[in-house]
């Protein structure tokens, strides 16, 4: 079976959807963050701060060249996935793309706490995530199917997700409920 792959800017909510519908299909989990932070021993934060954004990028990559030959599996990935062509040429070989999305207010609610995510420790957040937004809008877009999440918490988007799959005819059999 193919991987299912959640894509979206930060606070659309890919970790969390990722767990959940892993536990309903009964299937492994990934989330690529986590699996850069723990390879490395070090927080995504850290990694910014010490090393640059182009290095978490090449960790970033070098992460999704291997969970993109993994199959069966849900993976959450980072916000800035999308970023390199090849990172999205690889999972889409292996995966059907799911892309959740926000609203501009959500995100920036959802991506309060500071010190997370490096690129919104900044003075004026709302900027940032308005421009970072509409600089990737585009490239979220490639997917097979978007959800607004704004208005679902997570565990009804997992619902809509299997809706979606069950649709689409990816998925047979009976999920776990
Ligand atoms: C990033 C999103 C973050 C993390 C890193 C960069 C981005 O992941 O990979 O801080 O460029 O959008 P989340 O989307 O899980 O917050």
């Amino acid at each position: 079976m193919k991987n299912i792959v959640l894509i979206g800017f930060m606070g659309t909510g890919k970790t969390s959807t990722g767990r959940l519908l892993a536990g309903r299909l009964n299937r492994p989990f990934v989330d690529v963050d986590k699996k850069i932070e723990k390879e490395t021993g070090l927080a995504i934060s850290d990694i910014f701060q010490l090393y640059g954004e182009d290095h978490f990028r090449q960790l970033e990559r070098e992460v999704i060249s291997r969970v993109a030959r993994y199959t069966n599996t849900i993976i959450a990935t980072g916000g800035g996935v999308v970023l390199k062509q090849e990172n999205m040429v690889r999972l889409k070989n292996t995966g059907i793309i799911i892309s959740l999305t926000a609203s501009l207010d959500t995100i920036l609610e959802r991506t309060s706490r500071r010190g997370v995510r490096p690129l919104l420790d900044c003075e004026d957040r709302a900027e940032r995530v308005a421009r970072l937004f509409q600089e990737r809008a585009s490239l979220y877009m490639r997917a097979d199917y978007t959800i607004d999440t704004s208005c679902m918490p997570p565990h009804q988007v997992t619902e809509k997700i299997i809706g979606l799959l069950r649709e689409g005819g990816y998925l047979r059999g009976r999920s776990k409920s």
